[in-house]
Parts: C-alpha cells; structure tokens; sequence
C-alpha cells in the first residue's frame, strides 16, 4: 500500500519576543492572569518586513534539507493559512516562488487553527491516488497582525510562526495511517474575522473604516474545542483498531494549556503523553502543529514505529485529526 510518509520537518519562528510582561506595560493585563488562564508566557512577532509566505518559506527550507529533497523535486505545495499578505495570490504560491519549486502545484488552504490538517488531509489524498511523489505542507501564520492590541481578551493569546513537513509516498505499513476533518459553520459568530473588502454588510463592524481584527467568545469556544478535539482523537484511534494505550505522544493544537489539560482529562491520558509548547509560543493558528511537530522530531522524542496522532481545531468552526506512524 502507498501512504505519505513524513520524509522532514522544519519550522521557523520570529526572532523578536513579547512577554507578558512587556504587555502588561501597555494593557490592563498581568502574567498571573495570562499563565493561570492560558499557560501562555511570551509569544514571538514577525518582523515589519516579513510575510507568512516568508516564514513558510523558511520552515519549508528546514524541512526540504531535513528529507534531503531539492525543491525542483516537490510536485504539490499546500499552505493551511489566514494570514497571507494578498487576498491573492495564494501564500503558497509565493513559497513556490521563493523555493523555486518550478514543478509544484501550490495553493492555500483556509480552516483557521485547523488549516495544517485540513492541508495535510487534501496532500494525503494526492499521494493515495498516485498524482503527487513528494509535497510540501505547511501552517504558516502571523496572527498578531490580525488582533487588537488594545482586546486583552484576544490578542494575548496568540503568536506568530510557521512549520512544514515534507511528504514523501512510500509502500510499507508505516506513515499518515488516515485524516479526519469536520466542519460546522453554525459555530461561525463565536470566532472570526472579518475580511478586508468582500465583508457581509449585515455585520455592524463593516461600518468602521479601521481594520478588522480576530472576535472571539472565548469561554464558548473552549467548551467545544476540548469537546471535538477529544472526539476527533477517538475517532482516528477507532477507525484504524487502535488505543490510547497505543499512543506515544499526541501534538494537539496549541491553544491554551487549560485545553490541552482537559484533552488529557477527557481522554485519560498521561500529561507526558501530551506535548506543550504553548507557553513559549502562544497559538500561532495554523503553524501550531507544525511548529510543535518540529520541535519533538529534532529534540530526539520520535522514533521509527511510534504512533502519534496530531489534532487541531479553529475557527469555523472546524476540527480534524491525523493518526502517523512515524
Ligand atoms: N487579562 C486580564 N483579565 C482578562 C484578560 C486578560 N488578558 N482577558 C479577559 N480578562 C477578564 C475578562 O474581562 C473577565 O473580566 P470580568 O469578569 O470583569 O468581565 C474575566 O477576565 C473572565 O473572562 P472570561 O472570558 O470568562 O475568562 P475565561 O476564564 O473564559 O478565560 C480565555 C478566557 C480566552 C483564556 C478562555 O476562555 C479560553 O482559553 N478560551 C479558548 C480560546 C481559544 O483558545 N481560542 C482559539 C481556539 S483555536
């Protein structure tokens, strides 16, 4: 059987960093409150002249020279993003461009936080089917251009970041076992952000002239999201036979500590089962699971045969899981 298979990852996250501490001199905020509310203790900002298509360049590089693949080599390019600098092009298309990845088909994928697996699932499919050899996807995101400095409730929360794996298809039992993406768009109004000039006129905000920056319900949104990213990791688990007790680590996205807490709970997983970086980088949307997949990979924390699952969940609302042997 042919699966994708994991070949590289890399990520790539801004130099400069905010803590907590820097927003409490410009927001009615405190670190107590950020920590004991989210685990979150600083975020990193891109800088002025940078663009998610170039961080996802950058992560794409670390992960190209991890497969040893050349860019000329990759025949699909999918960027999970919300974040890219024009309605279009496409950020991917960009990345293609700046790799030089002349033979790629490249396009982005919209699914909020859920965007890499939403990419990940589309990619997988173009290997199953046999069109695509090797790919590249990525979560890329520079989601502190997209809030209110002056809304604690949200833009202490977020980061900005990107991650890629490269996919390589392979026979053989290991790699991506199966994907599982859901959607219900009845849960849009508690998360979203309105567009720059295609807004529906029937949302009060489209009377300012300012920017439009991310709203979000935060206390509804953390009941569904702990809710459906449990679920999903069921779901993966039962349609490939498997258990938790199979599990050597899962990559949730990293939203808030709380939630990834109650995943734990929810799923009666240990905490060292559970990966966290949420602390160091805040919720970078999309690159997330990437960033987050990256860092395990290159500390030396996944071996050959162990199953992971990656499971994600946004604005949308949408959700979905990937069940790997790596
Ligand atoms: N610093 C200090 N106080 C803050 C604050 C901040 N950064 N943000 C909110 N508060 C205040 C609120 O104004 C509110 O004050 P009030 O009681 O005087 O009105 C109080 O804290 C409680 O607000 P609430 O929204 O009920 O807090 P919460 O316990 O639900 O925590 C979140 C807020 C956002 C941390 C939490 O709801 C959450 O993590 N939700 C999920 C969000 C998320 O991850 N979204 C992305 C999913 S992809």
């Amino acid at each position: 059987m042919i699966r994708a298979k994991i070949a590289g990852t890399g990520s790539y996250i801004p130099e400069k960093v905010a803590t907590n501490f820097d927003l409490e001199k410009f927001l009615d905020t405190s670190d107590e409150w950020i920590v004991s509310r989210t685990g979150i203790r600083e975020r990193h900002i891109a800088a002025e002249c940078q663009n998610a298509s170039d961080l996802a360049t950058e992560a794409a590089r670390k992960a190209l020279e991890m497969a040893g693949v050349a860019a000329e080599e990759i025949d699909l390019i999918i960027v999970g993003t919300i974040t890219g600098e024009f309605t279009f092009p496409s950020a991917a298309c960009m990345v293609q461009k700046n790799l030089g990845a002349r033979r790629a088909v490249a396009f982005d994928v919209s699914a909020a936080c859920s965007g890499f697996i939403f990419a990940l699932a589309n990619a997988v499919n173009y290997h199953r089917i046999g069109t695509v050899k090797r790919s590249l996807v990525i979560g890329s995101e520079i989601m502190t251009r997209t809030v209110n400095w002056k809304d604690r409730n949200t833009c202490v929360l977020f980061g900005d970041g990107a991650g890629a794996v490269v996919l390589s298809s392979e026979e053989g039992e290991g790699g991506i076992l199966s994907t599982h993406l859901h959607t219900d768009g009845n849960y849009w109004e508690l998360l979203y952000q309105l567009s720059g000039s295609a807004s529906p006129s029937f949302l009060p905000e489209v009377e300012d002239q300012g920017r439009r920056f991310v709203k979000m319900q935060g206390n509804e949104v953390f009941k569904v999201a702990v809710k459906a990213l449990s679920d999903v990791a069921l779901e993966a688990l039962a349609a490939n036979g498997l258990t938790k007790d199979d599990l050597k680590l899962i990559f949730p996205h990293q939203a808030n500590k709380r939630i990834l807490d109650a995943i734990g709970k929810r799923l009666d997983l240990p905490s060292d089962k559970i990966f966290v970086n949420v602390d160091r980088v805040a919720n970078t949307s999309s690159a997330s699971i990437p960033i987050a997949l990256d860092e395990a990979n290159r500390r030396g924390l996944l071996a050959p045969q162990d199953l992971i699952l990656l499971n994600a969940f946004g604005g949308g609302f949408t959700w979905g899981a990937a069940l790997i042997r790596w």
